[in-house]
């Protein structure tokens, strides 16, 4: 296990009360520390930054860092990293379960059955869902994980658009069969749109409604990157009035959510509890990673995935 590894050469302290660690109780631990691995939930802003007096590297078990205060760690010489590339397959894998569980009402399926209900959607044209086979799929966001659903959504034959800061190679688009069209173009052409863009000032809450009523009605979004790209009020809105037909989020503005959460109660909404690299396998790499990116930080040397400030993912 990685943390043995870490036990190794350190003394290491492991946070085991409650998930978040309160800010005041992480203020007040890291003030003897040299390194510090987070998860996304930890808010390492400017006071925890300001309270390590001795810290030397932060490594974040994620491939999201907008948890961190990058600039202000950099401006103390702190060295931060990250785990990227070793969880795109998992996440790919989740837009795709929430995007086939829209398309085929897999979840909406169980419950019938569960509820005992099967013998009122016996008729053929009871309980139908919708193919994938020639759908478009936009994808908001043509990094790592946006390239690994492309090439998941090709087997099931869909056509795939994109949008992404920069266009990526002709030869990248080549190879994906993705075009690239404005974000206004995305969402008006898509059957579906999964985003896999970076949450950053600029991306903040940039779904909103505005762009949600250029969606077909039919269209569905799904969300595995980040809850604040999108303004919650707006997206419940567009889903009640039946504006998009559903959406399928693994994140949230925050988190976590409880059954009270308008989303929970909305029959077209399939949520999942931030799992996009929840697999024993991804999770076991992570682990890995992030321990051995702070090691190598806290002897002096270039981690294996280091974040810079104004860096995307
Ligand atoms: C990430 O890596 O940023 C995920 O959101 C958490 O595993």
């Amino acid at each position: 296990m990685a943390i043995r590894e870490l036990k190794k050469k350190y003394d290491v302290e492991i946070h085991t009360g409650k998930i978040p660690m309160p800010k005041s109780l992480l203020v007040s631990r890291i003030r003897e520390k040299d390194g510090l691995i987070c998860y996304p939930y930890d808010s390492i802003d400017a006071d925890v930054i300001s309270a390590g007096t001795r810290l030397k590297a932060i490594s974040t078990y994620s491939v999201g860092y907008d948890h961190i205060d990058v600039r202000a760690a950099q401006k103390r010489g702190i060295v931060v990293s990250y785990t990227p590339e070793v969880l795109t397959r998992a996440t790919a894998d989740l837009a795709m379960a929430l995007l086939l569980d829209l398309s085929r009402r897999v979840t909406e399926g169980d419950e019938i059955i569960r509820r005992n209900k099967w013998n009122v959607i016996f008729g053929p044209y009871d309980f139908l869902g919708r193919d994938l086979y020639g759908k478009t799929l936009g994808i908001f966001g043509m990094g790592r994980i946006g390239q690994a659903v492309a090439k998941r959504a090709a087997g099931f034959e869909m056509k795939i658009l994109y949008h992404n800061r920069r266009r990526v190679s002709p030869t990248l688009e080549k190879k994906l069969g993705a075009r690239f069209v404005s974000l206004d173009e995305l969402f008006r052409r898509s059957d579906v749109v999964s985003i896999h863009a970076p949450y950053t000032s600029q991306t903040h809450e940039i779904v909103n409604l505005k762009l949600l009523r250029k969606m077909k009605k039919t269209a569905f979004l799904i969300n595995t990157a980040r809850g604040k790209l999108v303004n919650e009020k707006d997206l419940a809105y567009a889903l009640k009035k039946n504006i998009i037909a559903g959406a399928g989020l693994d994140v949230f503005q925050k988190e976590p959510i409880s059954s009270s959460h308008p989303f929970a109660k909305m029959k077209n909404v399939i949520i999942t509890p931030h799992s996009g690299s929840a697999t024993i396998e991804t999770r076991d790499v992570m682990a890995e990673l992030a321990v051995k990116n702070l090691v190598l930080s806290l002897s002096g040397k270039k981690p294996i995935y280091q974040v810079r400030a104004q860096l995307g993912h």
